[in-house]
């Protein structure tokens, strides 16, 4: 048989209960919907970047007869975003801001895919861990130094303790991958 002292502790409780679930419900963190902070494994998230004027953003396409024609569509909805997806696999910070300090010193000379099947990817510069590859339409490119500064936004993006990972896309047909 219960008695009503039973039935008020048992209410109390209950009661108890209930409020420590709500307050043990995590909070929402506003701004943060495109990043994924859930887990400790990895960090990943899309963001747009605006490439500075003094930089040629253009992707090319060189043609058979030695000229090159831009191949860009900088008003693609996915135009010069950077993907992050960094674990701890991914390359050291160091070694991939070197990657690109290199690139950045190649200047005007072409960072060309010359892969025609299988990833679709190029390597264009490797420094200890990292690798620095252009992926996309066979025989498209951009200048290295602007893959070099496209490495650099991934660094700056895409960090995560002394790693960083992911892509930077000038568009559906190029991109350049950090890997
Ligand atoms: C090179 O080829 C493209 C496409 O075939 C053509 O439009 C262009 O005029 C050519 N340029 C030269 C210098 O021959």
């Amino acid at each position: 048989m219960i008695f009503p002292s039973h039935l008020m502790v048992s209410v109390l409780l209950t009661t108890f209960l209930i409020t420590i679930q709500v307050l043990a419900t995590p909070l929402a963190i506003p701004g943060e919907t495109n990043v994924d902070s859930t887990s400790t494994k990895h960090f990943t998230g899309k963001f747009h970047v605006q490439p500075p004027t003094e930089l040629d953003a253009n992707v090319y396409h060189r043609l058979e007869n030695g000229t090159s024609v831009v191949i860009s569509a900088t008003d693609e909805p996915m135009a010069n975003y950077v993907d992050c997806d960094t674990t701890d696999g991914s390359p050291k910070v160091w070694d991939i801001l070197e990657g690109a300090r290199r690139l950045e010193e190649l200047g005007a000379r072409l960072c060309i895919q010359t892969n025609p099947g299988g990833s679709h990817c190029t390597t264009s510069m490797s420094v200890g861990t990292a690798q620095i590859a252009v992926c996309g339409k066979f025989w498209h490119y951009v200048p290295c130094d602007t893959l070099g500064w496209a490495a650099r936004q991934i660094v700056a993006v895409c960090r995560w303790k002394d790693y960083a990972g992911g892509k930077y896309i000038w568009n559906g047909d190029f991109k350049a991958i950090v890997y």
